[in-house]
């Protein structure tokens, strides 16, 4: 059990964008030391940093050339240990991303594999025995070994698939290997000492990419389910503290595999888009959204995933267009009303604090293509760059958002009605009471279709908190019966008990006692 999950409200850092302190045009370990003090000042308690380890950064550092060095660009490994240093010292927990299913194709490890005499690498990426057979149904590296066979890719073509084995391989296919057998177990092997390697310099656990990707041919995840209880048993013995969050979208497997929590996924059957990201999304004053089918999946899933199962609801992140993109300002407190009340950690993607704006029009940096415009630089102030580089302008890694009235921390710090400080408000409520926080339990009392406001209680042995949300630019009603004992908070007005039901403003969101 790692204790400090279960009041974790966690800040995402694209280690790039973040802050740059060396002029060179993109973001360093120190710039994220300097900047510590500000993210606990909005009140998050966590870290999770993509990421930052060698690499030709063809996908942002998602292709890693080597586990255990940090990318020059950023610093030096002492510097990354200073950073889990500086932020323990500041009672905060850092995740590092941990990308198990492939590697770059400069990894030495590919290198070595690529070749046509035998080697310990030979068996480490899933490959076939003949340059003309393709991996079935996986896209494949193929003419440029001199080793006579085709490598399944995981994710983009320069990104090959590590072999973890086949759950049931086709024997039929020499090729595919079960789990057990030793190339798949030597990579798991390598694997576990890249995760033993972090923790023991100060990480306090990992953020998972494709966790559920890494056996293959195992559609309902039981031999990924069992790999990753391998792990866990290795970390509960060597590194217990450390937590795994996983990028799965399943909680009910990733759980089972021991993960602490599971991210809630845009992609897939999740409806999360329907909240903040289509054309007409429920957090919009327009008013013409629907978010009964993302909480029908959403109690679905914590049904499965059983009482410890948290799921985590990001603000955005680096693979999603930025939360500004398709809502707006007043809309953006209430959106932030709601992920500060859900259970499980919330997950703030850096900027969507002050509201940062995707830049559109940006041309694909890094492999990001659209992703690029959710990924510009921090906006800190009116200064050179926003205050995030002493570089020429030019030499920015991703140019910075050029509307004249983007937000910065700077202009919304000293003004109260800012979302930088309400979203400071709402993290200190949830921190102050415990039905609110990742445990506590959630019940659905209004979520029907096309309508507002969405209402739900969150409750513990302590506490019920009436949560009652409505985005919409027009008043709304919902039966309810039952009148409050007191108020936690509120935004937009007040709400209003009149006999059997409950009407609430405009653009309202509130937090009752009942
Ligand atoms: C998911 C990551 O979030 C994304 O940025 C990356 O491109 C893929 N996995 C491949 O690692």
């Amino acid at each position: 059990m790692v204790n400090w999950l279960d009041t974790a409200v966690f800040y995402q850092i694209y280690p790039q964008s973040f802050c740059d302190t060396n002029a060179d045009g993109i973001g360093d370990f120190n710039g994220i030391i300097q900047k510590l003090d500000y993210i606990r000042s909005v009140g998050c308690t966590a870290i999770w940093m993509n990421p930052c380890f060698d690499s030709p950064f063809g996908d942002a550092g998602y292709d890693v050339s080597d586990y255990y060095l940090a990318a020059p660009r950023y610093g030096t490994n002492d510097d990354l240990k200073r950073l889990f240093k500086e932020a323990h010292a500041r009672g905060m927990h850092v995740l590092l991303d941990l990308v198990p299913g492939h590697t770059s194709i400069e990894h030495r490890w590919f290198r070595e594999s690529m070749k046509a005499e035998k080697n310990e690498f030979t068996d480490r990426y899933v490959w076939t025995d003949s340059v003309w057979e393709e991996p079935d149904g996986m896209a494949n590296i193929r003419g440029i070994s001199s080793r006579d066979g085709s490598c399944a890719v995981n994710f983009f073509s320069h990104q090959p698939a590590l072999n973890y084995g086949f759950y049931k391989p086709d024997p039929k296919k020499k090729w595919q290997q079960a789990p057990t057998d030793p190339g798949p177990q030597a990579t798991l092997e390598a694997m576990k000492d890249v995760m033993r390697f972090w923790p023991g310099m100060g990480a306090d656990g990992f953020r998972v990419d494709m966790a559920g990707s890494l056996v293959k041919n195992d559609p309902d995840g039981k031999g990924t389910i069992a790999l990753w209880q391998n792990v866990r048993a290795f970390l509960d013995e060597e590194f217990p503290d450390a937590a795994l969050v996983s990028e799965w979208g399943e909680p009910d497997k990733s759980l089972l595999g021991g993960f602490h929590m599971d991210f809630l996924l845009h992609f897939g059957p999740s409806h999360y888009n329907d909240l903040f990201r289509c054309a007409e999304p429920f957090f919009s004053e327009r008013g013409k959204g629907d978010a009964s089918e993302f909480v029908k999946k959403y109690m679905e899933s914590r049904k499965k995933a059983g009482k410890n199962g948290l799921i985590c609801i990001p603000s955005g992140n680096h693979d999603m267009d930025r939360l500004a993109r398709s809502i707006e300002k007043d809309s953006l407190k209430i959106a932030f009303a709601f992920l500060m009340t859900m259970p499980g950690a919330p997950f703030i993607y850096y900027g969507d604090e002050i509201g940062m704006r995707y830049v559109e029009g940006l041309s694909s940096v890094e492999g990001g293509y659209n992703r690029t415009g959710s990924r510009s630089p921090m906006q800190w102030d009116s200064s050179t760059n926003a205050g995030f580089s002493a570089a020429p302008s030019k030499k920015l890694y991703i140019p910075i958002d050029p509307m004249p009235d983007r937000p910065t921390v700077e202009a919304q710090q000293n003004d109260g009605e800012s979302l930088l400080n309400e979203v400071r408000r709402l993290i200190a409520v949830r921190q102050s009471h415990t039905a609110l926080r990742s445990r506590g339990d959630i019940e659905f009392i209004y979520a029907e279709k096309n309508a507002y406001p969405l209402a739900y209680i969150r409750s513990d042995n302590d506490e019920r908190l009436l949560c009652i949300i409505n985005p919409a630019g027009h008043e709304a009603e919902f039966p309810y019966a039952i009148k409050p004992k007191y108020k936690v908070y509120s935004i937009g007005g007040e709400a209003y008990f009149v006999g059997k039901s409950v009407r609430v403003p405009e653009k309202f969101a509130g937090i009752y006692g009942v």
